[in-house]
């Protein structure tokens, strides 16, 4: 058996079918020894056979592959949605990936909405919680269709589920540095303790509880409406952010924006030791797909991360200078205010990469 490491690929849907292809193109230039396999999985194959996830799916993603690379899910055909609840919600909950890394990183200050942000003002990472939260969809409706209508939707918070994240989120800090090389210092734990009392309880006395045990690093807390207004204003303060589901994915779309949009995140979904999952953060933007216009940089930036977490450091290094290059240079797509399409931007970094590997 090759000793590569194995990817399986997943495109999905919209977007996904051409940002995919493009990290692609710029993995198998970085020569890292890897064997990808791809897997048609997505609205298409749903609306063909009815499949979303075929029978153990989620064994042999464990079984078979080192990482996964996945594109996004969401197609109007599908209203459901049922097909990305299944396969992207699945590989999450069923594949245990707790930890979803959302990276926060300005490559240039043109690319930000706000006023004089230079790239060392803004490099913060979001830890969200990845298995727990309203996303079990746990609930119930009572009498639907009248008036007395009532919709429960439980939002699930564990002693472990809780303490885990945040283990993860302490440890990352301790472990990582911002990209000019200084240290990271801070956890900030965001949550709506002030409301939401019960499930807020647990992640204030958890926090305190962690905190302890990292004497060396600094916890904080923000309320997370109160986060929001900070991040427009000055988000120069976030160093590692702790939150759960549902408030990571909302911030980590406004965070989004303050690196250039949407197209910009990159992200993983992690549990140290399993097969993992990594995807842009952006979704399948069905107005903008087959029109060669989806900025990939996202989900380059993702597969640059995926190789780093497989140990191919230098590959990564490569990969994210060449993204850096190409933000400098302005060979982007419009929504950043380029002219380029994705697959021009694709293979100018490609060439890039390829030219720092000769
Ligand atoms: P979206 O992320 O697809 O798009 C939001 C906005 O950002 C749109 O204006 C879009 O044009 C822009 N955008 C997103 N990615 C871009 C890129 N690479 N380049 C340029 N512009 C980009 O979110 P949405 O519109 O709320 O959702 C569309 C579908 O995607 C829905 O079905 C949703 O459920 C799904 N979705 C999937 C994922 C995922 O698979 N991880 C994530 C988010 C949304
Ligand atoms: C994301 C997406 C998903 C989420 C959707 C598609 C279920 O928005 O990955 O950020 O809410 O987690
Ligand atoms: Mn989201």
């Amino acid at each position: 058996m090759s000793p590569n490491k194995k990817i399986a690929v997943i495109p999905g849907d919209g977007i996904g079918k051409e940002v995919i292809p493009q990290a692609v193109k710029v993995i198998e230039t970085t020569k890292a020894p890897v064997d990808l396999t791809y897997f048609d999985w997505g609205a298409d194959r749903y609306l063909k056979d009815g499949t979303t996830v075929p029978p153990d799916g989620f064994e042999m993603l464990a079984r078979d592959f080192d990482a996964i690379l996945v594109g996004a899910f969401g197609d109007p055909r599908v209203p459901s949605n049922i097909h990305a609840k299944e396969i992207l919600l699945g590989m999450r909950f069923k594949m245990d990936l707790y930890a979803n890394v959302r990276p926060v990183r300005l490559l240039d200050a043109s690319l930000c909405p706000l006023k004089g942000m230079e790239p060392k003002d803004i490099d913060f990472v979001v830890i969200r919680e990845n298995t727990e939260g309203p996303y079990v969809d746990r609930g119930s409706i009572a009498q639907k269709g009248t008036e007395d209508e009532v919709a429960i939707q439980e939002d699930v918070n564990t002693y472990k589920g809780v303490r885990r994240i945040m283990r993860y989120a302490f440890e990352y800090c301790a472990r990582n540095k911002k990209a000019d090389g200084t240290p990271r210092s801070r956890v900030l734990m965001c949550d709506k303790s002030n409301a939401m009392t019960y499930a807020g309880g647990l992640w204030q006395r958890v926090f305190k509880e962690l905190g302890a045990e990292y004497p060396q690093i600094k916890s904080e807390h923000l309320y997370v409406d109160a986060l929001c207004a900070q991040m427009v204003r000055d988000p120069r303060e976030f160093d590692v952010v702790v939150t759960n589901n549902m408030f990571g994915d909302i911030i980590t779309d406004l965070a989004a924006g303050l690196q250039g949009g949407l197209g910009m995140a990159a992200s993983g979904n992690i549990h140290p030791g399993r097969t993992s999952m990594f995807e842009p953060v952006h979704g399948s933007a069905p107005p903008l797909a087959g029109k060669n216009v989806a900025n990939p940089m996202g989900a380059i930036l993702t597969a640059a991360m995926m190789l780093r977490h497989l140990g191919f450091e230098e590959e990564s290094r490569k990969i994210e200078a060449a993204v850096l290059e190409a933000v400098r240079q302005r060979n982007i797509t419009h929504d950043i205010g380029g002219t380029l399409g994705t697959s021009e931007v694709g293979e100018w970094i490609a060439e890039r990469v390829s030219v720092a590997n000769s």
